[in-house]
C-alpha cells in the first residue's frame, strides 16, 4: 500500500524548513516591537463563527470550508482564515477589558477546499495580526509599515501596497445599489453564482474568479465614489499617514476583497513574481465584527501573509541562503576515536556549534565523500595516533586550508565563530 499526501497540502521540509523559521521569527521580532503579543487559537470552531463574519455569499463560506459534523452532531469548520477565530476569543476572555488597543499575531494552518495552484493550496500557512480598539487612520497606517518592515527584514523587494476604502454600513448600501443597476443590464450573463449574488450581495460579483464576470465588470461604478464624509475623512487620513510613512501605495478602487467582514480601509501586498497568486499578504479594517460577536463596539484591524507564496518568493531569490550545513564534521577511525569524537561532539553541540559524526565503521574516505555532501564547514580527523599525540587535524572543506589543534582546544577552534552564521 502506498499512501500520499492529499490534494492540495504539502508537507514542509528541510532546507525549506530554514526559511520558514527564518520567516517566523522575523515576523516575532517585528511584531513584537509594535506591541503585538502571540495569541494561539483552535484549528477547528464552531461553522457559525465562520458563516456569520466572512459572510454567507462569499466563496469562502459557500464553497470553501471544510465543514462536518463531530460525534455529537455539532456542526464544526476547520478554520479558512483566523481573523473569525480571534474575534471569538477577544470577546470571549473579555480582552476589551485590557487597555487598548490590544494587539495580536498568530500563525498556522488554515483550510480552503480550493482548486490547487501555483501558489494556491487546501491547506495553507497564514502568519496573521489584529489589532483591536483604535479607529484612527494612524492605526491603518501603523499596520502597512510594520508589513513593510516585515518584507524588508527579509530583503522581499518588488512588493506594491495597495490601498482602497471600502466604506461603511452608512455609506454601503448606497454602493450596493449603484452596483446592483450596473449588472442589472448584465444579469444574464454572470455566472450563476454571481446571479445570486446580484440579489443578495452585488458586491460579491467583484471577485468572482470566473473570466466572464471579471469582463462584465468592467466601468462598474467604484467605491470610492460613494463614501460618507466620515469614511472619506477616514481614508485621506490614512493616506496622508502613508505619506508620511514613505509607504508607497496605489489606490484600487477595485479592491473589495473576498470576505465580508471589512469596513473602510483594505489593501493587499502584491508581488509581480508571483503570478495569477500575486497578493502575499491582504487585511483591512472590520469595525463591526467584534460587536456582532457580542462584545463592545470596537473597531478593529489586521491582515494575514499567505506562507506559501512568501516562502516562494524568498526560494526563487536565493537558493542559497537556505543551505542548513554542520559546521564540523568529525570523522573517527577506531572504536576508541569513536568515543572521543562523540564526547568532543557533545562539547560542540552545546556551545551552540552543528556537528555530525561519522557512522557504522565507514572508511575515512567514505566519512569525507559524507561530510562534502553535507556541505561541513571543517573536518576534524580523530585516529589512534591523533589519541596518543593530542592534536588532530583540521580541514576547512570550502577553502582547503588546513591545521591542526590541541584536542582538547576543538570547543574554542577559531574558525566556527570567524564564518558567517
Ligand atoms: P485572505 O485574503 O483570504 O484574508 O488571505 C490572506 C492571504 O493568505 C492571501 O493574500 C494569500 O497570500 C494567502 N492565501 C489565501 N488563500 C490561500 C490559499 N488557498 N493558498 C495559499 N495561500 C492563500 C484573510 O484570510 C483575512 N483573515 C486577512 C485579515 C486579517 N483581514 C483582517 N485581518
Amino acid at each position: 500500500m502506498k499512501y500520499s499526501a492529499l490534494k492540495g497540502v504539502h508537507d514542509i521540509y528541510p532546507p525549506d524548513i530554514y526559511i520558514w523559521q527564518k520567516v517566523e521569527s522575523a515576523a516575532e521580532e517585528v511584531f513584537s516591537a509594535y506591541g503585538f503579543h502571540e495569541l494561539r487559537v483552535p484549528i477547528i470552531e464552531s461553522t457559525d463563527i465562520f458563516v456569520r463574519s466572512i459572510g454567507e455569499t462569499t466563496d469562502i463560506v459557500e464553497k470553501e470550508m471544510y465543514t462536518f459534523p463531530d460525534k455529537a452532531d455539532r456542526s464544526i469548520t476547520l478554520r479558512p482564515e483566523g481573523t473569525a477565530p480571534v474575534v471569538r476569543s477577544y470577546v470571549e476572555n473579555h480582552f476589551y477589558n485590557l487597555p487598548s488597543p490590544q494587539k495580536f499575531y498568530y500563525s498556522g494552518p488554515m483550510f480552503r477546499y480550493e482548486r490547487p495552484q501555483k501558489g494556491r493550496f487546501r491547506q495553507f500557512y497564514q502568519i496573521g495580526a489584529e489589532a483591536f480598539g483604535a479607529s484612527e487612520p494612524k492605526l491603518d497606517a501603523e499596520i502597512l509599515s510594520m508589513l513593510k518592515l516585515f518584507f524588508e527584514r527579509l530583503d522581499i523587494t518588488g512588493l506594491t501596497f495597495e490601498v482602497n476604502s471600502i466604506g461603511c454600513e452608512k455609506c454601503r448600501p448606497d454602493y450596493k445599489k449603484a452596483l446592483s443597476d450596473f449588472f442589472s443590464k448584465k444579469t444574464s450573463e454572470l455566472c450563476p453564482d454571481c446571479k445570486r449574488r446580484h440579489i443578495n450581495n452585488p458586491l460579491r460579483i467583484l471577485d468572482c474568479k470566473v473570466d466572464s464576470c471579471i469582463e462584465l465588470r468592467k466601468g462598474a461604478p467604484q467605491v470610492t465614489d460613494y463614501l460618507c464624509t466620515e469614511c472619506r475623512e477616514h481614508f485621506n487620513g490614512l493616506l496622508s499617514f502613508l505619506k508620511l510613512l514613505n509607504i508607497t501605495h496605489k489606490i484600487n478602487p477595485n479592491m473589495v476583497r473576498g470576505l465580508d467582514y471589512y469596513t473602510r480601509t483594505t489593501f493587499e501586498v502584491t508581488s509581480e513574481h508571483l503570478g495569477a497568486q500575486k497578493a502575499v499578504a491582504a487585511g483591512g479594517r472590520y469595525d463591526r465584527l467584534v460587536e456582532e460577536f457580542g462584545g463592545p463596539p470596537t473597531p478593529a484591524i489586521g491582515f494575514a501573509i499567505g506562507m506559501e507564496r512568501l516562502i516562494t518568493m524568498i526560494k526563487d531569490r536565493n537558493k542559497k541562503e537556505i543551505e542548513q550545513a554542520p559546521k564540523a564534521f568529525l570523522a573517527t577511525i577506531g572504536s576508541r576515536a569513536d568515543i572521543e569524537g562523540l564526547s568532543i561532539a557533545e562539547k560542540l553541540r552545546a556551545d551552540g556549534i552543528q556537528v555530525e559524526l561519522g557512522y557504522g565503521n565507514a572508511s575515512l574516505k567514505s566519512q569525507l565523500r559524507r561530510a562534502d555532501k553535507l556541505g561541513a564547514n571543517y573536518v576534524f580527523i580523530i585516529g589512534d595516533d591523533e589519541l596518543k599525540s593530542g592534536i588532530i587535524k583540521w580541514k576547512n572543506l570550502k577553502d582547503s586550508s588546513q591545521g591542526e589543534i590541541g584536542i582538547k582546544e576543538v570547543s574554542g577552534f577559531q574558525g566556527f565563530y570567524n564564518q558567517q552564521k
